[in-house]
């Protein structure tokens, strides 16, 4: 393809969605292999993405478009035969550390998982941030590590590989520059292209719903964890979608070292409020994902012995160690980085907390260095929020509700931000599901 052919091709594909026409699989495919091989240039691509963004794709044009992402790139294939593989993904919350839970719970269950995680942006966490505040373990594994662990220890977890689907590599920062990254096709292609590159043999979807997930309304959440599920299965992935509660922060803990503390905690089977009850559905759910002949009790008798009699805990340590982690600071937490300041911010009247918002919380934790407003920027690992009180608790005036964990920064913002994410009502909220359906 010439660069005027290419140039045609996506002016073409412009014309036609925007005029709400459907787009054939192979015109999409070529545009995107177009813009990888720079034979369009970036603000034609930002147009076309624009129109789709507006126009939208239908399941046909969204399988082109995964299939689009993920050609050109390594397939990592570890869904081979001999043993079965599971990955899985979570649209990301704030507090979200149930893969640092459910890997090894399931893995100490006997199925294999292999986890490709990434860094956080704005206010919700990474996966990887969490794990980098332990000293030596290494998160940059090749495929060959990759498979040697999941041989060995039964679960890997490691950074993305640049070099999958190379398609949404190049869109993706075009997406954050064009307002278009909360188009359901686009982050459904996105997140499911890297998945198919990977290649395990089953998927967990958990897809987050209420005021702190990635598309904040219920209906966009549905739709998303439905499309990512059929665009799973069509690529022949075993895949099961979970819609699960992201209306207050999960657990206590918001901020790295912070958050690792509190995944121990609920792999040495304390019970960490949201927390260990999701992990241990999503462990379920996995299990029957691999094993699909498995009732609910098997699974849940299975998942609890993994937890009570401790193989899950370690498990996590065997697999850090295999990492190159300094396996002491995970059996006594209190050697992980920990801030030397506190502050804390306490109710001003009595009643019981209505509301958490989970965005202020992730934002007040950002504003103290546990996350990041732009990318590559440095984090403090020790820094974060640690809730006192979570929706549906009584509180009393003058009760703490949340403590912010500082080093250098001023936790002026964090103070006020916080003190503003919580709603104290003079009547109990009525309960919300953490699990609201399972596709
Ligand atoms: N994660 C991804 O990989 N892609 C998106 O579009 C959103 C979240």
């Amino acid at each position: 393809m010439t660069w005027a052919g290419a140039s045609a091709r996506v002016l073409d594909s412009i014309t036609r969605k925007r005029a709400g026409q459907a787009l054939d699989p192979g015109q999409i495919e070529g545009v995107v292999a177009d813009h990888v091989a720079g034979r369009i240039p970036d603000y034609q691509m930002a147009a076309w993405l624009a129109t789709v963004a507006c126009r939208d794709l239908d399941l046909e044009e969204t399988v082109a478009l995964t299939r689009a992402f993920v050609a050109g790139g390594k397939r990592l294939g570890l869904g081979g035969p001999g043993r079965t593989v599971l990955d899985k993904h979570s649209t990301g919350g704030v507090g979200d550390k149930v893969t640092l839970v459910v890997v090894p719970l399931v893995a100490a269950c006997g199925v294999a998982v292999a986890k490709m995680s990434g860094r956080g942006l704005g206010h919700a966490g990474g996966t990887l941030d969490k794990l980098e505040s332990v000293d030596g373990l290494r998160l940059d594994l090749g495929a060959a590590e990759v498979r040697s662990l999941l041989d060995e220890v039964g679960m890997v977890i490691t950074g993305q590989s640049e070099e999958l689907a190379p398609g949404d590599r190049a869109v993706y920062g075009l997406r954050d520059a064009t307002a278009t990254v909360g188009s359901i096709p686009l982050i459904a292609a996105s997140i499911i292209s890297k998945k198919v590159a990977v290649g395990a043999h089953g998927l967990l979807l958990d897809v987050k719903t209420g005021t702190g997930a990635l598309l904040p309304d219920h209906a966009s959440s549905v739709r998303l964890a439905a499309l990512m599920a059929e665009l799973a299965r069509a690529f022949g992935l075993r895949c099961r979608a979970v819609l699960t509660d992201m209306s207050q922060p999960l657990g206590h803990a918001v901020g790295n070292a912070l958050e690792v503390r509190e995944a121990l905690a609920a792999l040495r089977g304390e019970q960490v409020p949201g927390l260990s009850e999701l992990s241990r559905a999503l462990a379920r759910l996995m299990l029957q994902n691999a094993e699909p002949e498995l009732t609910d009790d098997a699974a849940d008798r299975r998942v609890a012995h993994a937890l009570d009699s401790g193989a899950a805990h370690e498990l996590f340590l065997r697999w850090a160690g295999a990492q190159g982690a300094d396996v002491r600071v995970l059996r006594e937490p209190g050697l992980l980085p920990t801030a030397p300041r506190r502050a804390v911010v306490s109710a001003d009247r009595s009643g019981w907390v209505a509301a958490v918002e989970p965005v202020v919380i992730g934002t007040a934790a950002l504003r103290v260095g546990a996350g990041r407003l732009v990318r590559g920027a440095a984090l403090d690992h020790a820094a974060g929020v640690v809730l006192r009180r979570r929706v549906g608790d009584p509180v009393r005036a003058g009760d703490p509700l949340a403590e912010i964990h500082y080093t250098d920064a001023d936790p002026a913002v964090a103070v006020a931000l916080t003190g503003s994410a919580f709603t104290i009502a003079a009547e109990p909220p009525a309960p919300r599901p953490l699990i609201h359906d399972v596709l």
